[in-house]
């Protein structure tokens, strides 16, 4: 997967055959800690509690519920460029509030379908590691966000912890592909979460191009040993 273009489709098709399980195996791979991790994100936008967020590389639209479940006046633009991924979350949508304020559109996160300067807050989670050109995608997020507008990233990274890292790693490369290859039948899109996890940047690097996209005030924080990061940045 030399070429960007490949890596889109690959993606792509990859996340269209496991889009009607991955909710199911999201809970059971992380043992539910994904819900954790997504509060823990949307909690960071608490200050803007009106007008629109880009949900972005939104999938099954977790993140998209959670963030209109915290702020009963948000509006979210779910934008992913898998339609199955999209389809099997609108499918799941709860019949409740939350429902009608969750537009879900099919797009390309590496250019964003949405004008500039349109949302005080971008999310995106488990999303960036995918993209074929991360600058790109970044660029195109302090694009359309406004001025003194938010970015959160919410990706996994690699723990430090010598007694937790060769225990996740064990888990992450033998474990997890064989429990999620049997539910989902494809057991290379659990293989390749492991080799994207393990070739993704170091969260200094990923800082250092969100700098170059323009924003300000970055920072980082580990969750759960550093099995995920989250990642802050002001326009
Ligand atoms: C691991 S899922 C994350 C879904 C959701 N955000 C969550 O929290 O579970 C990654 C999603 O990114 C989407 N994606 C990857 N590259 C993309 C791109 N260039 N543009 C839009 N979506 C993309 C995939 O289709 C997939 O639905």
């Amino acid at each position: 997967m030399n070429r960007p273009e490949e890596k889109k489709e690959f993606v792509r098709a990859k996340f269209a055959s496991i889009s009607s399980r991955y909710d199911l195996l999201n809970s059971l791979l992380s043992f539910q800690v994904d819900r954790y991790w997504r509060w823990k994100t949307t909690r960071l936008l608490k200050e803007f509690q009106e007008g629109a967020v880009l949900d972005l590389c939104a999938g099954t639209l977790p993140l998209s519920l959670e963030l209109t479940r915290q702020v009963k006046d948000r509006r979210v633009l779910a934008v992913d460029f898998c339609e199955d991924m999209l389809r099997s979350g609108r499918q799941n949508l709860p019949d409740d509030h939350r429902k009608p304020r969750i537009f879900p559109v099919c797009g390309d996160g590496e250019e964003i379908p949405a004008p500039d300067l349109t949302f005080w807050g971008c999310t995106v989670a488990f999303g960036v590691r995918n993209l074929s050109r991360t600058q790109k995608g970044l660029n195109e997020m302090y694009r359309v966000l406004k001025p003194g507008g938010k970015l959160l990233i919410l990706e996994f990274s690699r723990p430090k912890n010598p007694v937790i890292k060769p225990l996740y790693n064990f888990y992450l490369n033998s474990i997890l592909p064989k429990i999620a290859g049997l539910v989902s039948g494809d057991k290379e899109a659990y293989e390749y979460l492991a080799s994207s996890i393990a070739a993704f940047h170091e969260p200094e690097e990923l800082l250092k191009m969100m700098k170059t996209a323009g924003f300000s005030s970055t920072d980082y924080k580990p969750l759960t040993f550093g099995i995920v990061t989250i990642y802050i940045g002001i326009k």
